[in-house]
């Protein structure tokens, strides 16, 4: 028998140290919080995803009165991007939220597994690492990748 550890490194960053791509996509996570139709649950997600064709895509989460047929705002940004440009690759992605008090939460909000598990796929199409910005009030938390945020992936069958 043996033991393996898997460690998820994090980067904590204020707002001031982020560099001017990093600070943009954030900016666009934030603003997209404004699509966020969320009248069940008031909470409200944005999450912003660029492009390497320079373009970023944004989506919010859109909620449905039968729950399970809405859409968190990752998937929405992710699955926005794969139909209208189907040949750029994802470079960086960022997740930013609207508590139910209507203020950003303290802590950085991190998408769901369902939403790991879709990102996933477009950083194995994209064939690089895609550094993934998790925003908080008080800062935000940069992983290196979207692998780092759902280890021991299902990726293949
Ligand atoms: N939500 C997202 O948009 N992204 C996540 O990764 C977590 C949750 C949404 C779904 C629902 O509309 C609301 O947040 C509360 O769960």
């Amino acid at each position: 028998m043996k033991e393996i550890e898997i460690i998820v490194p994090v980067t904590v960053k204020d707002y001031s140290e982020l560099d001017a791509c990093e600070r943009s996509l954030v900016d666009a996570a934030r603003r997209a919080t404004a699509g966020s139709y969320s009248v069940y649950s008031h909470f409200k997600v944005g999450a912003a995803i660029l492009l390497d064709n320079g373009v970023t895509v944004t989506g919010a989460n859109q909620e449905n009165v039968a729950y399970p047929s809405g859409t968190c705002a990752e998937r929405s940004a992710c699955f926005y991007a794969g139909a209208n440009y189907p040949d750029a690759r994802f470079e960086m992605i960022a997740v930013a939220a609207v508590g139910t008090d209507g203020l950003e939460p303290a802590t950085p909000t991190a998408p769901c597994g369902a939403c790991r598990q879709a990102l996933l796929e477009y950083e194995m199409r994209a064939g690089h690492h895609v550094p993934v910005l998790l925003v908080g009030r008080d800062s935000v938390y940069r992983l290196p990748s979207v692998a780092s945020l759902l280890p021991l992936a299902f990726t293949e069958f």
